[in-house]
């Protein structure tokens, strides 16, 4: 049986740490799906569009990769795409606890599937989408956060809101 993964969030924008996790995913699953919440609680700044758009510009040259919206349980988009894993990065402690509840809550609601961690890089540790967007807004360098092919996308798109 295929192992396929999903690796699902809000990219808002990708960055380098979602990136190096794609990377390292897509190794063991045959296939791996990073699937983009289209309607995050957290009021994305770029469009589900946007943000696939984004990520698809990003992963050049991983060929078991597919790119996806989805809304709704993680749980139930998992179980439509028989998929068997759930990928997920850990930065640092302050992640644990919101992680420790998802992955159990997934568990209850799909216990098919199985969530994976993986520990961020050393070099990501501090970086979020959140910390990109800031940055960005107010004129900084993202050059080290996020994927060089949609740098300037992600400055012009927060320079100007
Ligand atoms: O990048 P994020 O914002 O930390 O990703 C969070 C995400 C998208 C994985 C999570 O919010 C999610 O799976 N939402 C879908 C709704 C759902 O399944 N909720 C129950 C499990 S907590």
């Amino acid at each position: 049986m295929a192992k396929i993964g999903v690796y699902p969030g809000s990219f808002d924008p990708i960055t380098q740490g979602h990136l190096d996790i794609i990377k390292r995913a897509s190794k063991f699953c045959d296939k791996l799906i990073v699937a983009v919440l289209k309607n995050s609680r957290k009021s994305p700044i770029f469009t589900e569009q946007e943000r696939v758009e984004l990520i698809r510009r990003s992963v050049t040259g991983i060929d078991n990769l597919e790119i996806e919206s989805f809304d709704g349980l993680l749980a139930d988009y998992v179980r439509k795409k028989d998929a068997q894993i759930i990928i997920r990065g850990l930065r640092a402690m302050s992640d644990f606890e919101y992680e420790f509840q998802m992955a159990l809550t997934n568990k209850k609601l799909n216990p098919e599937a199985e969530t994976v961690f993986l520990t961020t890089d050393i070099n990501y540790m501090y970086l979020s989408s959140s910390i990109v967007r800031d940055v960005a807004k107010n004129g900084g360098d993202i050059s080290e956060f996020v994927p060089a092919e949609i740098k300037e996308t992600v400055e012009n798109k927060l320079r100007n809101i």
